[in-house]
């Protein structure tokens, strides 16, 4: 059996880990940001102290991206000085840890899809953040895997495909950007990639990318959504070129699936991937 402490509980993907039914083989422990808190060093040195812990699963972060912009200091501690706290304890008891990352330490200026080995060049305050977790994991651990993904959604917390449910509920004219392009990734999906590392215990140390299959815009995102909940509200959804924000965004952030094919065939289109979380969302 193997033991396993999951910290960012409660937002969206430690959630979804939490409702994953297979859990053969493996015993979860969770945390949230009230039980632990990432940036208090010596609590959790405490709490992963001698718990017989195999992997530490990081699912804490500061993800607000427009906020970041002011908030930078908060952001650095949590997703910088936060991870680095975290592969401390691991390294002092022999934890494995697996962190997720983000496609936004690219700067987007790719034509093609990013490599594990492309170089990084963040271009907001919380691309930056995330980043220098990673430098930071690098530094203390050998045994980590450093998972970027990208555009997260889910059932839980606050996501773009709950946005544009709710407002579609309400009957709301959508204006979505064309300009970005990048890749949908449904958190089951992570969470069942991650629970392979954990299962297969074999796979090379070291960052990976994970997204499902294929890329599209905001724009094609949302009218995807709107194609599975109620088709008859297409029309609700209306291109634009440009949506104003404060933190700058990479416009292309497709990442390279290629080194994590290699150990995982089960990744699917993000088409796919939507429908089946809307049978999930029916199934209620
Ligand atoms: N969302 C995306 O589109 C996206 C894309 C690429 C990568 N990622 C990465 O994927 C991972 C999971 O993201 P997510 O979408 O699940 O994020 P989320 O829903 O915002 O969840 C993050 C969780 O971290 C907790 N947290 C914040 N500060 C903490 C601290 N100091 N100590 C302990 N917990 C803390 C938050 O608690 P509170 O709610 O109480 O603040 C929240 O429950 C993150 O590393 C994120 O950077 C996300």
């Amino acid at each position: 059996m193997k033991k396993i402490v999951v910290l960012g509980a409660n937002g969206q993907l430690g959630k979804t880990i939490k409702n994953l039914d297979e859990f053969d083989g493996v015993e979860f422990h969770f945390f949230s940001r009230v039980d632990l808190d990432i940036t208090d060093k010596n609590k959790l040195a405490t709490i992963l102290a001698n718990a017989g812990f195999d992997y530490c699963i990081n699912c804490a972060a500061y993800t607000n991206v427009e906020n970041a912009e002011e908030n930078t200091e908060e952001a650095f501690k949590i997703n910088a000085e936060g991870a680095r706290n975290i592969a401390e304890v691991c390294n002092t008891n022999g934890i494995k840890l697996i962190h997720i990352s983000t496609d936004y330490v690219f700067d987007g200026k790719n034509k093609e899809p990013y490599t594990v080995n492309d170089i990084t060049n963040p271009i907001n305050e919380y691309g930056k953040s995330k980043l220098q977790g990673e430098l930071y994991i690098k530094e203390e651990l050998d045994h980590y895997y450093i998972i970027r993904t990208s555009w997260l959604y889910s059932l839980y917390g606050k996501n773009f495909l709950k946005t544009v449910i709710g407002k579609i509920e309400n009957d709301e004219v959508l204006n979505i950007t064309t300009e970005e392009e990048g890749t949908p990734t449904s958190c089951i999906d992570l969470s069942e990639f991650i629970l392979h590392i954990i299962k297969e215990d074999t796979l090379p140390y070291g960052i990976y990318h994970f997204s499902a299959n294929g890329s599209t815009t905001w724009y094609g995102f949302a009218k995807e959504i709107v194609r599975n909940f109620k088709p008859e509200k297409l029309d609700n959804i209306k291109p634009i070129e440009k949506f104003k924000t404060r933190a700058k965004r990479p416009n292309y952030s497709v990442l390279d699936l290629n080194k994590t094919e290699e150990f995982y065939k089960e990744l699917l289109s993000w088409e796919e991937n939507l429908r089946f979380v809307f049978k999930s969302y029916k199934n209620k």
